[in-house]
């Protein structure tokens, strides 16, 4: 399971200010220096967060893989084919949201959906659909050609019990096999932790991981190195 660190979090501490710092590409250089196998940041329509300059710049100097996260709206589709990251994650953005609330309702969208994954495709840029473990939304993100899905595992970090929590777990599954049943690629994030993680490593199917909010919260006590460190260590199993 590859661990891609989601570093919207350090540009939200820079907008806190309006300043300069933290910087959030310096951020994720540290990730990769850490061990991080990918960098996702969300190009927000208000820029509340990542901006423009940053993704210039991540785009420039990152090493690993860059992900995306855009809705999928004409500026932002545009952004993203002059950007050319390796993959872009449609995800639905609401502007009063603190962060993203619930999957893509692709069924709804599915003919928009098919158009700006084909315009992505032709300039050869993976795509990823950001949904609920709902088997019909997978049947048609299947449908609209999506290369990848990334399972909201929302509901899953948000149980009040370890049985609903296992319950979850296995609706998450059964949503990874389906994806892969139908030849799509499988990630998963939201409200992912050092512990809610473990359980993760028995679904083969998942192949990666985009964790934000526990690792730059953990970074606060013992930096950014460790933290990343320390979730590649809980996604390997050995903590
Ligand atoms: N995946 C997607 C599509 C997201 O929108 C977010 C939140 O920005 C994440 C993963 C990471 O969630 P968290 O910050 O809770 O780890």
């Amino acid at each position: 399971m590859r661990l891609c660190i989601n570093i919207d979090h350090i540009a939200t501490l820079r907008e806190a200010r309006g300043g300069v710092e933290p910087d959030p590409v310096t951020a994720a250089h540290i990730c990769e220096l850490a061990g991080a196998q990918g960098i996702v940041c969300h190009l927000r329509e208000d820029r509340r967060h990542i901006n423009d300059r940053d993704l210039r710049l991540l785009r420039e100097s990152i090493k690993t893989k860059l992900d995306l996260e855009m809705a999928a709206t004409d500026e932002i589709v545009k952004i993203a084919i002059e950007t050319l990251p390796e993959l872009v994650t449609f995800v639905p953005e609401r502007r009063q949201e603190l962060t993203t609330e619930g999957g893509l309702d692709v069924r709804g969208h599915r003919h928009h959906l098919r158009d700006v994954i084909a315009e992505m495709h032709r300039h050869e840029i993976e795509v990823s659909l950001f949904i609920d473990p709902v088997l019909e939304q997978i049947d048609t993100a299947a449908e609209v050609d999506a290369d990848k899905i990334e399972i909201h595992t929302g509901e899953y970090a948000n149980a009040r019990s370890e049985r609903e929590q296992m319950e979850l777990l296995e609706v998450v599954r059964a949503a990874a096999k389906h994806a892969r049943g139908l030849g799509m690629g499988v990630n998963a994030g939201h409200g992912l932790n050092y512990l809610n993680i473990t359980p993760f490593r028995t679904i083969q199917e998942i192949e990666e991981v985009s964790i934000g909010h526990a690792v730059i919260s953990r970074a606060l006590f013992v930096g950014l190195d460790r933290a990343v460190r320390d979730m590649l260590r809980a996604c390997r199993g050995d903590v």
